[in-house]
């Protein structure tokens, strides 16, 4: 078994190991991939013993991990297992507050939530059952901040969620600004949704309608530009919002029939439908390798297995999950979507010495997402012919050439925890720093690390010693010192280091061959301008990504993840 990391200890104990009513952890870290393991193959009808150790083996050796509440809560009694759900939001107080105790419930379960609020009649707009005027969407939704800041995940973490405002709804300059105030929501992840029709206005300077959605008038007349300059003036100062861009979501939805995707997860790599949910898993590209005359290379073979295995394991978790509600298990278990996707890019790269910042890395990026996404409708295929299709695979695209289990099978979550887990670089993300202070994984004590691929090199080189190990802890990155060889430099560069021109093309290479969604962060120097914001959004659309989200170093106070100075 691989051996886990200080870090993944720590977060393994604080949060997932199981424990007793006083507090006292019951199970080890193998405990824990065997629980798990016993639980996602006893749904198994033939060899489940085989499936169990298989699945054993992918998770003690970090080679694949499902979503954080699936680590959790597997063969717990009513095990909630998903992490992404999406609900809707109805114009009505009752329907409001019924969403919003569906959302409480999955927060509790330790899932997040995503909800597009353009049903909503605007502010000021009249209410007959009062006689009274409406208080509109971001009223509601620091309603739905303030209960999820109360309601912990699990008892271990805070909720996530994603509100959406259409760009034509009559308030949406109102939900640009939501994030900036001192009194800003906080446990909302803002996005507008974009389509297709929004972003030729902005190209051609035209007008733009604003739509009461209650009485579907026009309520006001803007210049398309005078919005987008406003989501790019925010996003340049707080990191929100970001965009979804609803009219590519639609063009590809698997199931059209069933009605429009409005709406995605907190972090935006499974657009859902309406009370749909999806769960995640992911790949350790890190551990996808082998050693050929002193050089790695990508074992294939043990990518094709630990897709087939992962393919499989996230669909018998559909078939295992307890579902809060009638509703989510209706629609999760007719489309049976699945994310599976990569963790340890970044890494692999390093291994492979190819920088993050090069046309080779890109390329490389392309045809590993294609292979995996290859694999994965190859196991999908062979689940259907094992289990039966999806139950609404007539009315999809599929239909009727491509028989599939599942009508997604791929999503690249941040993978936020399951990294610190698997000890390697977050999801498709270039590393961070290549020393870094850590604050706040468990929202406690910072403590300083050098990123282990690093040191290694350098011992190979035989230039590891204090004064270089000082040297980078002081700058928190090796690109101005002369005590690292240059094409060591180049394979280390970091987040801030990488043009986000290369950044872009990396989420882009990986969206081309997943068919739900790339969570990625476009993380850009302070002095990056609202020019470059623009033209990274504007690219964005039409790479065809399915969302965007950029960060520009310094405009939030706090990150997790803070360069090292130890002057
Ligand atoms: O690494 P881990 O499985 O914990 O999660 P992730 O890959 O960082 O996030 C995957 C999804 O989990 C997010 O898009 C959210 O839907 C959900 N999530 C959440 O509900 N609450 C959090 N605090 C973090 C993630």
């Amino acid at each position: 078994m691989t051996s886990l990391s200080k870090n993944a200890l720590q977060i393994l104990k604080e949060r997932y190991l199981l424990k007793d009513r006083d507090g006292n952890i019951i199970e080890t870290p193998q405990q824990l991939f065997r629980r798990v393991a016993t639980c996602v193959a006893s749904c198994e009808e033939e060899q489940k013993n085989v499936f169990e150790e298989q699945f054993y083996e992918i998770l003690n050796n970090l080679l694949f991990l499902p979503n954080s509440p699936t680590l959790m809560n597997a063969g717990c009694r009513n095990g909630q297992l998903s992490a992404c759900f999406v609900l809707p939001i109805a114009d009505s107080l009752e329907a409001i507050f019924s969403t919003l105790k569906h959302a409480a419930l999955i927060h509790q379960s330790g899932g997040g939530t995503g909800f597009n609020f353009s049903k909503l009649r605007p502010k000021n707009d009249f209410v007959s059952t009062t006689s009274g005027t409406s208080s509109g969407p971001v009223a509601f939704m620091k309603v739905y901040d303030a209960a999820t800041e109360y309601v912990k995940q699990g008892g271990k973490r805070r909720g996530a969620n994603m509100a959406i405002l259409n760009v034509n709804h009559p308030d949406i300059e109102e939900f640009i600004t939501s994030k900036s105030s001192k009194k800003a929501i906080k446990n909302f992840n803002i996005s507008v949704g974009i389509t297709d029709d929004f972003m030729k206005a902005v190209q051609q300077d035209l007008s733009w309608q604003l739509i009461n959605p209650h009485t579907k008038k026009v309520a006001k007349v803007v210049k398309a530009k005078a919005i987008w300059q406003l989501i790019v003036n925010q996003a340049w100062r707080t990191g929100d919002p970001g965009l979804i861009f609803l009219s590519t979501i639609n063009i590809l939805n698997p199931t059209p029939k069933m009605g429009d995707i409005e709406s995605t997860n907190p972090c935006g790599e499974v657009p859902l439908l309406n009370y749909e949910s999806c769960n995640l898993g992911s790949v350790n590209l890190s551990k996808m390798i082998l050693k050929k005359d002193l050089k790695f290379e990508i074992d294939w073979k043990k990518l094709t297995k630990t897709v087939q295995l992962g393919i499989r394991f996230l669909d018998n978790v559909i078939t295992l999950n307890h579902y809060l509600l009638p509703q989510i298990k209706s629609i999760t278990m007719a489309n049976r979507k699945i994310g599976l996707g990569v963790m340890g890019w970044a890494e692999l790269l390093i291994l492979l010495e190819i920088p993050y910042a090069s046309v080779e890395a890109v390329s490389l990026a392309e045809k590993i997402m294609q292979f995996i996404k290859n694999e994965s409708y190859k196991a999908s295929e062979k689940l259907a012919r094992e289990r039966g299709v999806f139950p609404e695979w007539k009315n999809s695209i599929y239909a009727p050439n491509l028989k599939l289990r599942n009508a997604t099978c791929n999503s690249i979550a941040p993978t936020g925890t399951i990294s610190v887990i698997a000890d390697t670089s977050y999801s498709i993300e270039p590393l961070f720093a290549i020393a870094y202070d850590r604050i706040g994984i468990l929202g406690n004590k910072r403590q300083t690390e050098i990123n282990k691929l690093f040191i290694q090199k350098m011992k190979q080189l035989n230039v590891w010693n204090d004064k270089l190990k000082k040297t980078i802890l002081n700058a928190g990155s090796i690109q101005s010192t002369r005590l690292v060889p240059q094409s060591i430099k180049s394979i280390f560069k970091t987040s801030l280091e990488i043009p986000w021109k290369y950044h872009l093309m990396h989420q882009q290479a990986f969206q081309k061959h997943t068919d739900n969604a790339v969570s990625k962060t476009i993380n850009l120097c302070e002095d990056t301008t609202e020019e470059d914001i623009s033209r990274i959004f504007m690219t964005a659309w039409k790479y065809k990504l399915k969302g965007i989200t950029v960060y520009r170093h310094g405009s939030k106070i706090n990150q997790v993840i803070q360069k090292c100075n130890l002057n």
